[in-house]
């Protein structure tokens, strides 16, 4: 009998179940139904996902208060966004990231100090990569939201170790899509196209960090970063550059979008810190989106919760200087 022993970051099973039973119906993609395994369709797909991703998570865990973690609702997830490339409201990207934007087939090149660069289609590198599994992370925007999220997709380690970075590289510099065409946000200079991100060597190999190439056992949809979006759940949700096309492993520490755009507001490792707010609003607490009227509002959470899985990577520096 195989037994897995559960990780100390997981939610709770009820936490995922139903909404991964209940996503079954959706898929239609290609590229999902290929990376969980030939021949899975329709209902059969709750039980097969547990078996492609070895299980969902099974029992709370001691670093989170108990009852505080429902699953956001689906709708609200794939509807309630920030992609500025599809326009600055909340709602304007599941709509305007519909009308004919393409994220399938779709190239992800792998670039610098690294012994493998080369370029790959998403479909063959998460074959290349094992497949696809599940994570259920909490989701903390700077601008004081927050959801919970169960992500498909396979950790960001994978990647990395596909790279084969070189001794001199430290940092990992992700670049988004830029397409004036169809992105209309591209087409005004709201940010600094295209957005940009950036880790050190070893967040990026931690075992939170995590490319998601879906959600709810779906696809991702675009509106949420199709086909390979970061997801680094200890840190604001800026960090998680949606709709990946380059990787480039380098020597220097690159500059992101919202440090360039505002350097005394948003910085470098932007790790989730409700003792340090931001200059224009408190950190210190959150709006669960979808969490109602009265209780929509909870205490953020030193690494949003995952402080005694990722706190070590920051032993030794200035959390409020670091920002
Ligand atoms: N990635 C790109 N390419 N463009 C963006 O505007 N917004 C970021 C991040 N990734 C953004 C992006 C911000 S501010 C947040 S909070 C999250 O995506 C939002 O992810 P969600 O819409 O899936 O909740």
């Amino acid at each position: 009998m195989h037994i897995r022993i559960r990780k100390d970051w997981e939610l709770p099973e009820s936490a995922a179940t139903d909404e991964a039973v209940a996503c079954s119906a959706g898929l239609g993609r290609r590229r999902f139904l290929r990376a969980l395994g030939a021949g899975l369709a329709g209902a059969a797909l709750a039980p097969a996902l547990r078996a492609a991703t070895g299980g969902f998570p099974s029992a709370p865990d001691a670093a989170y208060p108990a009852g505080d973690f429902k699953i956001t609702p689906e709708n609200l997830a794939t509807s309630y966004n920030n992609f500025y490339e599809f326009g600055t409201g909340k709602d304007d990207p599941v709509v305007a990231a519909n009308r004919g934007w393409k994220t399938e087939p779709w190239t992800i090149e792998l670039a610098g100090e690294i012994e493998h660069p080369g370029r790959w289609d998403v479909n063959d590198l998460i074959a290349k990569l094992g497949g696809i599994g599940q994570r259920v992370y909490r989701h903390r925007c700077v601008e004081a939201w927050s959801m919970v999220i169960p992500w498909n997709g396979f950790p960001l380690a994978k990647l990395v170790a596909l790279a084969a970075p070189r001794a001199s590289a430290k940092f990992l510099k992700f670049v988004a899509f830029n397409d004036p065409s169809s992105a209309p946000g591209q087409r005004e200079p709201i940010l600094d196209w295209p957005y940009v991100e950036g880790l050190r060597l070893d967040e990026a190999t931690h075992e939170l960090a995590f490319i998601a190439t879906g959600m709810y056992g779906k696809p991702i949809p675009n509106q949420n970063g199709a086909p390979l979006r970061l997801v680094v759940p200890w840190k604001y949700g800026f960090k998680g550059i949606k709709s990946i096309v380059r990787i480039e492993f380098t020597a220097r520490q690159p500059r992101n979008t919202w440090q360039q755009m505002a350097p005394q507001e948003y910085g470098f490792y932007a790790n989730v810190n409700p003792t340090v707010d931001h200059p224009r609003w408190s950190q210190a607490s959150e709006r669960v989106i979808g969490g109602g009227f009265f209780s929509g509002k909870q205490p953020t959470l030193m690494f949003n919760g995952y402080e005694k899985q990722v706190a070590a990577l920051y032993a030794g520096l200035d959390l409020r200087r670091n920002y």
